[in-house]
């Protein structure tokens, strides 16, 4: 017997969110259909799978109203499971979005307790992330904006956004940790209108912070999808900006609800080219997967899903390495003179001087064709498996 190649090993850094596997599957019109889930079954079963880490909100671990004994108990509980399993944290996040105290925001909630509670909140779970060995916090701000215009004074708002980026910028810097934060941007849901909606948003925010250095993104599929954008170019953009500090892999169909799909299920022809936007920009962090099994499933199709966006992610790696490197594919992309683009403008030592009055055959250019189309059919067809 041949060995699967789309089996997946730690070697893959693939990882996952304790809370994906663990929905219970409540959603608008109707409550859980599946147990809870305690992280250290999770874990254990990743494990089994073939990932390599986990990522986890603190209320993932124990609940938001635990006691100290309580929350201690379910730690030890989390780490014997990683500690047999040789799984890795390598990302953690906060839960500032569920309890009803967070309904309003909680960065930028209109009630100056809840941003300083919501602080503390992070601060805690910052040292359980930086001992856990966590090396990305990931923050996801989806109860951070309105339904409503009046509600919410957005440059107020982005101010104490900002104010909670250097208040915990602060913090890790203080207590000597090497973690540094990933922006996660989402358009609307739960909000009607959430800050920082898009990757272009929060690049553009982490400007304006004390520091910088220590901030990038963790763009999602379905968040870029849902509005209307490609997220291939979304990460492309934050590779160049040296913002990637993690990724949200999952599967959407268009500008609608967050769907939460597996990777590879809704736009499969995005999630080719999101396969090959990270091989190609030299993308090296973990490959995280954000996705919620639907409501349909029991506990194996649970743990099918789970396998599924792996196994998907290696299949479409397979398929775009195999694009990459087909010789007609290389011809044709000479056709289409993607190459020369990589050549900059102006030659070293040169200046506006030397192009201004630059006159080429303009008709000639005007009329040439750039070959795009058969280029893109052979990516068709290495994705619809015929070559
Ligand atoms: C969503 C979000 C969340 C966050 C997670 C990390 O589905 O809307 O992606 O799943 O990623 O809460 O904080
Ligand atoms: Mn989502
Ligand atoms: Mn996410």
């Amino acid at each position: 017997m041949t060995a699967d190649r789309f089996a997946p090993t730690p070697a893959d850094r693939f990882s996952f969110g304790i809370w994906t596997v663990g929905w219970q599957g409540v959603d608008v019109f109707g409550p859980a259909v599946r147990p809870p889930m305690p992280a250290d079954r999770a874990v254990r079963k990743l494990a089994e799978l073939g990932a390599y880490g986990v990522n986890f909100h603190d209320n993932d671990v124990f609940d938001f109203d635990a006691t100290d004994a309580d929350r201690d108990k379910r730690i030890a509980e989390f780490r014997q499971a990683l500690a047999d399993t040789g799984l890795v944290v390598t990302t953690a996040t906060t839960n500032l979005f569920s309890h009803p105290i967070f309904k309003e925001g909680a960065f930028t909630a209109n009630d100056r307790e809840v941003r300083r509670f919501a602080l503390a909140k992070v601060m805690r779970n910052l040292d359980l992330a930086a001992e856990l060995g966590a090396s990305v916090y990931v923050c996801w701000g989806g109860r951070e904006g309105a339904e409503s215009g009046a509600s919410k004074d957005v440059r107020a708002a982005l101010a104490r956004y900002k104010e909670a980026f250097d208040v915990l910028g602060q913090y890790v810097i203080d207590r000597g940790y090497s973690l540094r934060f990933a922006i996660e941007p989402k358009p609307n849901e739960p909000r009607g209108d959430i800050l920082l909606p898009t990757a272009g948003h929060a690049l553009a925010f982490i400007n304006e912070l004390e520091h910088p250095e220590l901030v990038g993104i963790n763009p999602e599929v379905g968040h870029e999808e849902m509005a209307g954008l490609n997220y291939a170019r979304a990460i492309s953009q934050a590779l160049w900006h040296g913002k990637l500090f993690h990724i949200d892999l999952n599967g959407q169909n268009g500008p609608r609800y967050d769907q939460d799909l597996r990777f590879g299920a809704g736009n499969a022809r995005g999630a080719f080219w999101v396969v090959d936007a990270l091989e190609a920009g030299g993308y090296d962090g973990v490959v995280h997967f954000d996705f919620k099994p639907p409501r349909t499933e029991d506990d194996r199709g649970v743990w099918d899903s789970a396998a599924a966006c792996m196994r998907n992610y290696l299949i479409l790696r397979e398929k775009v390495r195999a694009f990459r490197a087909d010789p007609d594919v290389q011809q044709m992309l000479r056709d289409a003179r993607v190459e020369q683009l990589a050549v900059p403008t102006l030659a070293d030592g040169e200046t506006w001087r030397d192009v201004a009055g630059f006159m080429p055959d303009i008709a000639a250019l005007a009329e040439r064709g750039m070959a795009f189309e058969r280029l893109d059919q052979l990516a068709l067809e290495h994705l619809y498996g015929v070559r």
